[in-house]
């Protein structure tokens, strides 16, 4: 049998019913901003008015936990062992990382993390929720499959930075929704460019490469996200950016997908 999975429209269980629409951040390359784009898109849809979940689905490096200071939060149970999200700046959130020791390494193999991942999503009491978003990790593997037969995912939401090496990973990920027949909600250009203090841009990374990216492929672009102490800061704080946005960097996103 061929581990390659055949192209074409997988087979998908609903295991959250009570949401409306579910996007998946992802980018194939690791470090781009995913966990960040996820976090802070999430706060500007909650912004808009919209109920709002965020699922870490990196079960082997989580962010969330950290970019939303709830690494400490318990999370009870309810009912038949059903787990209860966390509930933080009006997100309701989980993660691997809310539910193991903190700097305990998670070593699982595919059917263990697939376990997991059901659990996260079909054994949590997420309520009516508009819109889930699932922070996936890096690579096209086995949790991407895993996630992308567990609920229908009604878009990808592509973050790269403009650079190649960033580029040839993140082709993979949109093939890899392509054949998976998962509809692509855009692009986001992430550490575009840093602006000094004089108002003068630096484009470290390149420029505009994500963008001609989409372009090519024929993807909507839904902006860019120049790279900002604050953003850093707010990620080692655990406040997200989104909350104030100066600059409405993340709301004008939300508008595009919302
Ligand atoms: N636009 C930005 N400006 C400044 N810092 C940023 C920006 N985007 C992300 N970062 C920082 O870059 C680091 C990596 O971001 P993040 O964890 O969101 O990436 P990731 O793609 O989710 O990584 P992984 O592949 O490990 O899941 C973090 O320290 C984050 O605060
Ligand atoms: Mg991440």
């Amino acid at each position: 049998m061929s581990p390659q999975v055949p192209p074409g429209p997988i087979q998908i269980r609903n295991l959250v019913p009570t949401v409306k629409k579910v996007f998946a951040v992802g980018s194939g390359k690791g470090g781009v901003g995913k966990s960040s784009v996820a976090v802070n898109l999430a706060i500007a849809l909650q912004k808009l008015g919209k109920t709002v979940g965020l699922l870490d689905a990196d079960i082997y490096g989580p962010s969330c936990p950290q970019l939303l200071s709830t690494a400490n939060a318990e999370v009870r149970l309810v009912g038949e062992n059903r787990l209860v999200p966390i509930e933080c700046f009006g997100l309701k959130t989980i993660s691997i990382g809310n539910l193991v020791p903190p700097d305990r390494a998670t070593i699982w193999r595919g059917p263990m993390v697939h376990q997991a991942l059901t659990q996260l999503l079909g054994g949590v009491e997420w309520g009516k929720l508009d819109y889930l978003i699932l922070d996936l990790p890096p690579g096209t593997g086995d949790v991407h499959l895993t996630m992308m037969q567990s609920v229908k995912v009604d878009g990808a939401i592509v973050v790269s930075t403009p650079q190649e090496v960033a580029l040839a990973d993140v082709r993979k990920f949109i093939d890899m929704c392509r054949q998976l027949t998962i509809p692509m909600a855009g692009v986001i250009e992430n550490m575009a460019y840093f602006e000094c203090a004089h108002g003068e841009r630096y484009h470290l990374f390149g420029q505009g490469g994500a963008k001609r990216m989409s372009e090519a492929l024929t993807i909507p672009f839904l902006g860019e996200i120049p790279l900002l102490e604050a953003i850093t800061q707010s990620g080692e704080k655990g406040t997200p950016y989104a909350i104030e946005d100066r600059g409405g960097i993340f709301e004008t996103i939300a508008k595009r997908i919302g």
